[in-house]
């Protein structure tokens, strides 16, 4: 159970002072668990994503980095690397135009995703090594014009260790987008 104390408004940064929601500590769950479920629950993009039936957060990271570099155009084929829950999938496919008969966006992640309409989900470990050719064939063997990657590791708490898994995950899949991508992709 969730126990949280109303802490009233504020805006901006915040302390621990202006949070809405406080999470009480609970037997069995680990602090650093309280905090995550603390930032979440006073998060705004949590609830912005959860409003415009968003599946996570990070889609407006795509959405504010697509405003910026313009990446994503219509007929594109997209792959979306740790694609769990769905957020970028979720984005990317109405802009390209992927649809359920002519899908231009293939997802792929580890853990499970409900599906998402016009997009082709993987459930598969990306360091596999059948992993890109079976990304590849959900294209129906086309070239990709954008590969995008937020796969992230869980972190361990130990700050070297996090940083080698998390470049070793960027460094495949910068691997894999130079061998993937029609001239021109980004
Ligand atoms: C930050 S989340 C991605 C959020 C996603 N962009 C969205 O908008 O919903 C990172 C994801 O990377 C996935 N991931 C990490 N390592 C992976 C691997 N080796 N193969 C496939 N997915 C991986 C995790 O399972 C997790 O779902």
């Amino acid at each position: 159970m969730v126990k949280t104390t109303n802490m009233g408004g504020g805006t901006g940064r915040r302390s621990d002072r202006d949070l809405k929601v406080r999470v009480k500590t609970s037997k069995g769950r680990k602090i650093g668990s309280t905090l995550w479920l603390q930032r979440q629950l006073n998060d705004p993009y949590v609830a912005r994503a959860k409003a415009e039936g968003l599946r996570s957060r990070a889609a407006y990271k795509l959405i504010e980095i697509n405003d910026k570099h313009k990446l994503l155009h219509k007929g594109m084929r997209v792959v979306d690397l740790g694609a769990a829950p769905g957020g970028w999938s979720q984005v990317a496919a109405p802009i390209v135009g992927s649809t359920a008969d002519h899908p231009l966006v293939v997802g792929i992640d580890y853990l499970d995703m409900d599906p998402i309409e016009g997009v082709i989900l993987l459930k598969k470990d990306f360091t596999d090594d059948d992993a890109p050719q079976l990304l590849i064939d959900a294209l129906g063997g086309h070239k990709a014009d954008l590969v995008l990657s937020d796969m992230a590791a869980p972190t361990t708490g130990h700050r070297a260790t996090d940083h080698l898994r998390i470049m070793h995950l960027v460094e495949i899949a910068a691997d894999f987008a130079i061998q993937i991508l029609a001239p021109g992709g980004a």
